[in-house]
């Protein structure tokens, strides 16, 4: 049995939707060349165009994903060849952010994939799409989409939608360039560990935050009760809902026994 075969035993009928964002002075450009040089490569992607790839926001691809995308490629200049000097470097710490986000979520996070395509490499761009369309295609539909879509898994992403457009993560990626390259206003630099670090807990706090949000703007909820759906141990979460409560972004609904409950003052919270 051929790869080819196989795969359409496992997904029957799979032809993948890929949504392209190719930045205009490099991708786009590398993209045409591969067009007018007749190179092939797959027709599921759809591509669309951007002054540069770093116009692409966690929140969108994650919207995305969420509507049924299977796969989404972001084309960008190789780095130092930015048009816009610093805005690929951006890019690569937006896709990290938004694949660790997804990995959180539950969803597969190499159905996002980032490659640097230059102007003149038409016939890798042919290489690059075919390769990364065999992996989604490897991967299956996604499981959000379909007549039976994953509803948790939804639910998660929709929490992580929520989550990239917090500000804290907002700001930090921003700022990943300063603070790495040139210091924050005091000069004090961070090595990239030190970054990726401070991100990874940032990005696991502000995802079981807007979960708690989200859940206590439906009903009221215990701090165990949110441990079983956040699958954290109860002290974990005891810290998120203190800190919560301290931002006024939930409230103390009611106690039942000896169990406190809350509920959301962000989403039709009392
Ligand atoms: Fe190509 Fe910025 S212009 S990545």
């Amino acid at each position: 049995m051929t790869e080819e075969e196989i795969q359409e035993e496992k997904f029957p009928g799979f032809d993948p939707k890929i949504i392209g964002f190719l930045c205009n002075w490099c991708s786009y450009a590398g993209a045409d060349l591969c067009g007018v040089s007749r190179y092939q490569y797959p027709t599921n992607i759809r591509n669309i165009r951007v002054m540069c790839s770093t116009r692409i926001d966690p929140y969108l691809i994650i919207s995305i994903f969420k509507t049924g995308a299977d796969g989404i490629f972001i084309g960008g200049c190789h780095i130092g060849d930015c048009h816009y000097i610093s805005g690929n470097f951006h890019t690569k710490n937006k896709i990290a952010l938004t694949k660790k986000l997804l990995k959180e979520a539950g969803f597969e996070p190499d159905r996002l994939h980032l490659e640097w395509v230059s102007a003149s490499e038409g016939e890798r761009f042919s290489q690059v799409i075919t390769d990364f369309t065999e992996r989604i295609k490897a991967f299956g539909p996604s499981p959000v989409t379909g007549p039976n879509p994953d509803q948790k898994l939804l639910a998660n992403l929709e929490t992580a939608e929520a989550a990239a457009l917090e500000f804290r993560l907002r700001a930090l990626v921003g700022k990943e360039y300063k603070i790495i390259n040139e210091g924050n206003v005091y000069g004090e630099t961070k090595t990239e560990e030190e970054w990726e670090e401070l991100i990874d807990d940032a990005i696991i706090n502000e995802y079981a935050r807007t979960k708690i949000i989200k859940l206590t703007g439906l009903q009221p909820y215990s701090v165990l009760d949110l441990a079983k759906e956040l699958e954290k141990p109860t002290d974990v979460v005891l810290q998120h809902v203190v800190y919560l409560r301290r931002k006024n972004m939930i409230a103390l609904d009611s106690v039942e026994g000896t169990t406190p409950k809350y509920i959301s003052l962000m989403e039709g919270g009392k």
